[in-house]
């Protein structure tokens, strides 16, 4: 057997062979099956996207117009999920609870058929239009309210904002909004994708697949930084504290939230997009000190790591534009889920296209030969 060297966290180690999406980290180029992100985040929609990711190429109007459909028509909640919710306690973690959901949504489409495209079709069409709903419906429900039903007549973000405080977005936020989950919806071997593949190689349903990436994406050093972000400009406070926030992260060798990339070693394409979005909500709604904080963070983490390539990503941009819509702070991260949830469902699909389980080996540095020790000898 070919012995490979351990290289921690897989840095540059293969874990598929794959056409959904491919990362430039020393250009800054992202794009999904060959197009660029910029074209896509200025001419496309989430939910065509979803379907270029998924379904290998940009839909026709027809194809285009039947995938809304279906999504438009199952975003209601079975009640038992929603009775099911209302048991979770209001203090916990709305990833957490969008976790368990998903898992639960597997109770009830139990029959697993994963060589027939009609079941793959409903599967991801069932998870892309629920995964919105249930996060809704917890943020309402925490607050002791009754979830909101999903309007027909609005578009995906649309309904989305609406179903959390029921009020119709300004036009802007919600293109806006439609325009973070494109950017948020595929980025090739990160680390909830490829747990996705993982699941999905064990050839378990997709509610399973999909339940755990949520549970991966949640982490501070994955998709919970944007949530960590927000936390850390209020922490901040000021543009004078900027510098000494700095220096001292650097001394105790702490990580600065949202900055640095294992890929891009130069500013993020998709926080370039995401800061210009963010310029656009502040001159239409007003500007506040946090984007002054953060672009200060910006010249001073440049300055100070730039040379090491650590520069803002994803997470930088996108706390500062959900936060400007009135998006309560923990939600972010679930928002991160509402779109990763097709780049997944992408993935399930090419896995199971070409699947063999995922068994990697290990390099054992452990004991051999001990011998049992009894417990009163210990
Ligand atoms: N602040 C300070 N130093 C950093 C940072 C940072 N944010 N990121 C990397 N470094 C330094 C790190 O200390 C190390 O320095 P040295 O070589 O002197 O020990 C070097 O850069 C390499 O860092 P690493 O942690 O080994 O890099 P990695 O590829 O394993 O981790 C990362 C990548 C994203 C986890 C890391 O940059 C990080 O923890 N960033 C902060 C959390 C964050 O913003 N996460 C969101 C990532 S993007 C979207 C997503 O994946 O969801």
């Amino acid at each position: 057997m070919m012995v490979c060297e351990y290289k921690p966290g897989l840095e540059g180690i293969p874990a598929a062979q794959s056409s959904i999406s491919y990362v430039d980290g020393q250009k800054g180029i992202l794009e999904y099956r060959g197009i660029r992100i910029e074209e896509l985040a200025e001419k496309s929609t989430f939910l065509e996207t979803a379907y270029l990711l998924i379904w290998g190429e940009l839909p026709s109007k027809e194809e285009l117009e039947g995938f809304e459909h279906e999504v438009r028509y199952h975003r209601r909640i079975k009640y038992r999920i929603r009775d099911m919710m209302k048991c979770f306690p209001e203090s916990g973690h709305p990833m957490d609870a969008l976790q368990a959901s998903a898992a639960a949504l597997g109770l009830f489409y139990s029959l697993r058929d994963l060589h027939n495209p009609a079941y793959i079709r409903d599967s991801v069409v069932r998870l892309i239009a629920t995964i919105p709903t249930m996060v809704a419906a917890f943020q309402l429900m925490r607050k002791g309210n009754d979830p909101v039903r999903p309007r027909d007549d609005l578009d995906y973000s649309s309904n989305f904002l609406y179903m959390l405080d029921e009020k119709e977005p300004d036009p802007l936020m919600a293109r806006i909004f439609d325009i973070c989950l494109i950017l948020q919806v595929e980025h090739t071997m990160n680390a909830s994708t490829f747990s996705a593949r993982v699941t999905a190689s064990t050839l378990t349903d997709p509610y399973a697949v999909v339940a755990s990436a949520v549970g991966t994406l949640g982490g501070p050093l994955h998709g919970g930084a944007n949530e960590e972000v927000i936390q850390m400009l209020e922490k901040i406070g000021s543009v004078e504290n900027v510098r000494p926030y700095i220096e001292h992260c650097l001394e105790t060798k702490s990580k600065i939230m949202g900055f640095g990339h294992r890929v891009y070693k130069v500013k993020d394409p998709r926080a370039i997009i995401l800061q210009g979005l963010a310029e656009k909500l502040f001159e239409k709604f007003g500007y506040d000190k946090f984007y002054d904080i953060a672009q200060e963070m910006e010249r001073v983490v440049g300055e100070k790591l730039g040379s090491k390539g650590i520069y803002p990503n994803i997470d930088f941009y996108s706390g500062l534009v959900y936060r400007k819509m009135g998006i309560p702070t923990d939600l972010f991260t679930p928002i991160f889920a509402i779109a990763r949830v097709a780049g997944w469902l992408a993935h399930w699909k090419e896995q199971l296209a070409e699947n063999r389980i995922f068994r990697p080996t290990q390099v054992y540095n452990g004991l051999h030969e001990v011998t049992y020790t009894p417990i009163d000898q210990r």
